[in-house]
Formats: C-alpha cells, structure tokens, sequence
C-alpha cells in the first residue's frame, strides 16, 4: 500500500503495524460523523487517519494538539510547524483540520457526532480520564474508541479498565501492539461478551509472556484470534495484531 508507506517514514511513535491499524480504522464508514485526535506531535497518526479516510469517505480528521513543550511528559519541542508541514507533504491538509489548542479547550462547545475517537495526548491518568469523559459522550454508537499506550503506560491501561472494559458499554476488543481499540454499543451481547472475555485473556497472557520474557506461541495467538474475528472490521485489525507479534 503506498500511503502507508508514506506515512511509516514521518516521524513518531507508532510501530508499522499501528500506522496500519489507524489506516484501517480511518476507512471505517459503517456510521455517522467525524474522525477526532487527540494528540498529533508531528502527524504519523493523523496522516495514516487520514490517508485511510480519504480512500472511503468524506469526513475530516479534528487533529488536537497544543503541540506546545510538555516536559513533564517528554516533549521538548514546539510541534507545529512539522506537524502543518508534514500534512501538507503527504497530501492529507485538505481532509485534516488542525485545532491547536488542548483536548479540553477543543471539547467546549463541540457538537459534532463523531464515528472514531483516538487518544494519543497527554498519557497520565487525570488527563486521559479528562479526554476520555469528555469525548466519549460525542462518539455515536456503532463508532469506535482507539487508545495508545495501553499495555506499557498506567494511565491509559487504568482508563481503559475502568472506562471501557468494566463500563458494559463497549464490545469487540480489538489489539494492536500498543493500541487498543472497541466498538460503542447499546447493549452488549452475550457473544459479544465472551469473545471479549476471551480476548483479554489472551491479552493478559501476551502481557505476561512480554514481561516474563517467556517465549509465547504466535500460532496459537493466531488460531485464537482468527476464531474471535466476527465484526466485519475486526478480521483485518486483527490481522494486523497478529501480523505485528509475529514480528
Ligand atoms: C505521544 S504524542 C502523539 C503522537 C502522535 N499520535 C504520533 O502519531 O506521532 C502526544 C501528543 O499529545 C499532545 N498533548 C499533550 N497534552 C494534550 C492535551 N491536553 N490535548 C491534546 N494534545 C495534548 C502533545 O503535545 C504531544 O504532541
């Protein structure tokens, strides 16, 4: 695929396999309303977001970031000038509208539906649980919430524990590397449920099998995941997962 492999060279955090993952969700189109990040730095994720969109549908990508120095959490550098360049070089400026200012400041007054939500700001616990609460209530159901960092950071591990998994609001967990993404739902169903269930044993077993170095079966995590693949979109994100541990 070409755009991705536009996108991977641009600078950032996200390993190929999530540059991948937010190409796939950008093209998602089974509901209503916008594409929102929350934390751009200098636009992997907003590109591969928008590249994705592009191919699909009409809706913009909201990119929402100060990108002012953070030094508490590692960033050193004024963001913006890249951020606006790199957009604009890899084609996507007419999809993406930049809102430099924070998470917070972007939600007042905001009322516009939106179909997928990424979390990628600021990583401790009170700030994501702020951007969670606060953009949630704005994700239309059937749309999706994909957050980073959720294997290695606490914040967002925590927020996505208590927010997303013991909520019931949300079904069809699907994991990439370090993303962790789930459909909003009226009501989840009992298949929905166990197939949930299932994946996060198997994301407790892939977390212990990394920290304890233990060498882990990719062709039983495979096999499990392809079995747990019933939503339309979570055969390929699931694929990706698989694509990306088998590394
Ligand atoms: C991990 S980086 C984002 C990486 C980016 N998604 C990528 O693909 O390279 C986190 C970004 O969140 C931004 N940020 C910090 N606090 C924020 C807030 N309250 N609202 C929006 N963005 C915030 C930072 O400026 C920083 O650029």
């Amino acid at each position: 695929m070409k755009e991705l492999e536009d996108v991977y060279p641009l600078p950032g955090m996200l390993t190929f396999g999530e540059v991948e993952c937010l190409y796939r969700l950008g093209q998602i189109n089974h509901c209503n309303g916008v594409i929102v990040e929350i934390g751009s730095w200098k636009g992997r994720s907003t590109v591969a977001l928008a590249s994705g969109a592009s191919r699909v549908h009409d809706a913009k990508v909201y990119a929402i970031d100060p990108h002012k120095p953070l030094p508490v959490e590692g960033y050193t550098e004024d963001t913006e000038a890249a951020f606006m360049a790199n957009i604009k070089r890899t084609g996507v400026a007419d999809r993406v509208v930049p809102m430099i200012m924070t998470s917070e400041q972007a939600a007042r007054g905001w009322n516009q539906p939106v179909r997928l939500l990424w979390i990628d700001g600021d990583h401790r616990y009170e700030s994501v649980k702020l951007d969670f609460t606060l953009w949630e209530p704005h994700v239309v159901v059937g749309g999706i919430i994909a957050m980073h960092d959720t294997i290695r950071k606490k914040g967002p591990k925590r927020v996505l524990w208590e927010n997303v998994f013991l909520s019931g609001r949300f079904q069809g967990i699907a994991i990439v590397d370090n993303i962790t993404a789930v459909r909003k739902v009226e009501k989840r169903s009992l298949t929905g449920k166990l197939r949930d269930y299932l994946t996060l044993a198997l994301r407790g077993v892939y977390i212990a099998a990394r920290k304890s170095r233990v060498p882990y079966s990719k062709s039983v995590g495979r096999s499990l995941l392809k079995i747990l693949t019933h939503q339309s979109w979570m055969p390929v994100i699931l694929l990706v997962f698989t694509a990306s541990i088998a590394r």
